[in-house]
């Protein structure tokens, strides 16, 4: 049979990103343009990412399907992150999703951003599937869901306040680090003793599977203004890895507990912050020992990327799953099945 191509969009947040990927999850391009220019505002500002989401969008195209080596006429559906997200960026690409859906009369497939995330596993294992346990962890998302089906799951935890991601970001903005903080503070850890500082575990609770890491800001904020600049820039590789170990502590503890209560034997990753080597290594140790199986995408495509929507579009092409051309983007938050 001829091979099936979906030309994917991503653009929820501040990376634009296209990717070809086709119905046995191999990935032609992936192309992530990240927008550098949020750093000097220390976050993400709305109104610039969507500007420059427009500014990309075309171009990056043209380059997506030249690296693939794929004409238009090539592409058999077109796949598109609506939500959650930056309303302006998604609409920006929904809007030129839906444009080449209509002009090339090709199928429009809506894709959930988080279920993005976790479908980026299935690039490398493409036979995964539910029951299984996933952490999505992002910088907007901490969620635990437990899959019964890829469609039917139930969502057992979520953060009440900042998101894993943002912790790291939080944190990293209080030590004066830069942005994203994730993966620097992940950086600077490797090479910190983790035991240096006691920072607390959020929601540190027996059977509760909620998350909070609004304490650990404060308490990291607290932490800086009781110690001299001089101090925390000659500890900053301690300070990253005694932090990264209270964020990572709680979210590997409550998971391995939920797989561990409903004998689930399959753990997903997903979302920005499962590049943390910190959270890979913990989470694959605690779950030996629970005899379950740490699935994590490659690192290419743990941060926001196209591929991992067309990979979460594969089953909807397959199931003939596909959008009106009428459907909007939105900007609830969570795992949903779109
Ligand atoms: O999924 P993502 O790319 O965008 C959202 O949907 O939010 O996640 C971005 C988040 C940021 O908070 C970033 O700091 C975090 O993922 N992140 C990391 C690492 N790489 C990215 N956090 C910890 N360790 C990393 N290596
Ligand atoms: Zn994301």
């Amino acid at each position: 049979m001829n091979k099936q191509f979906i030309l994917a969009f991503e653009s929820s947040c501040d990376d634009t990103s296209i990717a070809i990927i086709d119905t046995s999850y191999q990935v032609y391009s992936n192309l992530i343009s990240s927008q550098l220019e949020h750093g000097k505002y220390g976050g993400v500002v709305p109104e610039i990412a969507s500007r420059l989401h427009l500014r990309n969008i075309m171009k990056l195209t043209e380059l997506a399907l030249q690296e693939a080596n794929l004409e238009l006429k090539d592409i058999s559906a077109i796949a598109v992150s609506v939500n959650p997200g930056l309303i302006g960026s998604l609409l920006v690409g929904l809007s030129y999703a839906k444009s080449l859906a209509y002009a090339l009369k090709l199928p429009l497939i809506t894709v959930n951003h988080m279920l993005g995330h976790i479908a980026a596993n299935l690039i490398e294992h493409p036979n995964l599937s539910a029951p299984y346990l996933a952490l999505v962890v992002s910088g907007g998302h901490t969620e635990l869901v437990h899959f019964i089906t890829e469609e039917k799951f139930k969502i057992i935890g979520q953060t009440r306040d900042d998101a894993a991601g943002e912790a790291f970001d939080k944190s990293a903005k209080l030590l004066g680090l830069g942005y994203p903080g994730g993966p620097i503070i992940d950086r600077l850890a490797q090479s910190g003793d983790e035991n240096f500082h006691d920072f607390p575990l959020g929601m540190n609770k027996k059977n509760n599977y909620d998350f909070s890491f609004s304490g650990l800001k404060t308490s990291v904020s607290n932490y800086v203004k009781s110690q001299t600049e001089d101090f925390i820039i000659k500890n900053k590789d301690n300070i990253c890895a005694s932090l990264q170990k209270a964020i990572v502590s709680i979210l590997v503890k409550k998971t391995i507990n939920y797989a561990k209560q409903e004998k689930i034997d399959k753990i997903i990753i997903a979302g920005g912050v499962s590049a943390n080597k910190g959270l890979r290594a913990k989470m694959e140790i605690e779950a030996k020992k629970i005899r379950a199986e740490v699935y994590v995408p490659q690192l290419q495509y743990c941060m926001d990327n196209g591929a991992m929507i067309g990979a979460a579009a594969v089953k909807k092409f397959i199931n003939k799953e596909f959008s009106d051309l009428k459907v909007n983007a939105f900007s609830t938050k969570g795992v949903r099945y779109l």
